[in-house]
């Protein structure tokens, strides 16, 4: 079971598990994706009632829960709503699947890291969450992994990829969009993160599921690049003018919300158990490209 069929992890969750084999069914909140092969329906994952009923009737093995608000400066300056959905939703699903025997796996953050350490995180590193998206997300892990000890915590970081849903965007496509129109591209160049390619993290979370993974991993990119470099690498890729992208610092910038320099994680832990290559930005990238 996937709640949140809709979302950019989510709709490729969906895909990966149905070309498995598995028997997928899914949730969606305000958007219903189109042309699907799997069940569908709509869930509230605030409504806890609903997301009771929901797990009980599908009675899955397995539900990932990849619906979150994901919108960092949004969660700043909506607090309550960041909680209701982040940690009290987290609090509805995880109580639903312990009472309907499924196990569940949470998809998490590199933002929960304070980004101080200067070098990757590894997973037995203390969280220090600087913002409430951050504060809310750790909270959801707080309680899935204290649900039930068959639960999984998977940490990732900069989601991209295409959108075949709907059209929000995410880093890549936003920064292509405006290199395509021969905008300018604002990025920071002191801080780095480690980008996710999310058809590759949908294999590797669907292989955890099915290889029983619980507690904490991290399965983000190997990369531990700077959003400028990202900017570059997405120009060059895409033949677009590189010149496009300007470097900035975190300080010439006032967001609501606060980010970590360096919020890279260390994936040793998840390549060595599933035996799992995590695909590179460059590789991503190229990925992109071809099936545009
Ligand atoms: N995107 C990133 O760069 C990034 C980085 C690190 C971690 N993550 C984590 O990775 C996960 C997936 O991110 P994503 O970028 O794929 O997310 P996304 O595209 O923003 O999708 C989030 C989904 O959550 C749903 N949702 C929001 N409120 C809900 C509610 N009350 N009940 C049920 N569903 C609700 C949304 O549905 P509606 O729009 O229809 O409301 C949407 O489909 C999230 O948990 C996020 O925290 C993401």
């Amino acid at each position: 079971m996937v709640i949140g069929a809709a979302g950019l992890l989510g709709q490729y969750l969906c895909d990966e598990a149905t070309e498995r084999g598995l028997d997928v069914m899914a949730t969606y909140n305000r958007t219903r994706p189109g042309g699907v092969n799997y069940p569908l329906e709509q869930l509230d994952i605030t409504d806890q009632e609903a997301v009771f009923a929901s797990i009980r009737e599908a009675e899955p093995d397995m539900v990932f829960l990849p619906s979150a608000l994901t919108g960092v400066d949004y969660c700043e300056t909506h607090p309550q709503e960041a909680w209701a959905v982040n940690a009290e939703g987290t609090f509805n699903v995880a109580t639903s699947c312990k009472a309907a025997k499924a196990r569940l796996l949470y998809v998490s953050t590199d933002y929960v890291f304070n980004g101080e350490k200067g070098e990757r995180y590894y997973e037995f590193d203390t969280p220090d969450p600087p913002s409430v998206y951050a504060q809310t997300k750790l909270e959801g892990e707080r309680i899935t992994l204290d649900a039930d000890n068959h639960n999984c915590v998977a940490r990732v970081a900069v989601l991209y990829g295409w959108n075949r849903v709907s059209d929000k965007t995410n880093f890549v496509t936003w920064a292509l969009t405006n290199l395509r129109q021969g905008k300018e591209v604002r990025l920071f160049g002191d801080q780095r993160v480690s980008p996710t390619y999310v058809p590759n993290l949908a294999k590797v979370l669907v292989t955890m599921a099915e290889g029983n993974a619980t507690g904490i991993y991290h399965t983000a990119g190997p990369d531990c690049i700077s959003r400028y470099d990202m900017g570059l690498l997405i120009a060059d890729t895409f033949g677009l003018d590189r010149s496009l992208c300007r470097k900035i610092r975190t300080e010439d910038l006032t967001l609501p919300a606060k980010r970590g320099l360096t919020s890279c994680l260390d994936i040793q832990k998840v390549e060595a158990e599933f035996n799992t290559r995590m695909v590179s930005f460059s590789d991503g990238l190229r990925d992109m490209k071809a099936s545009e």
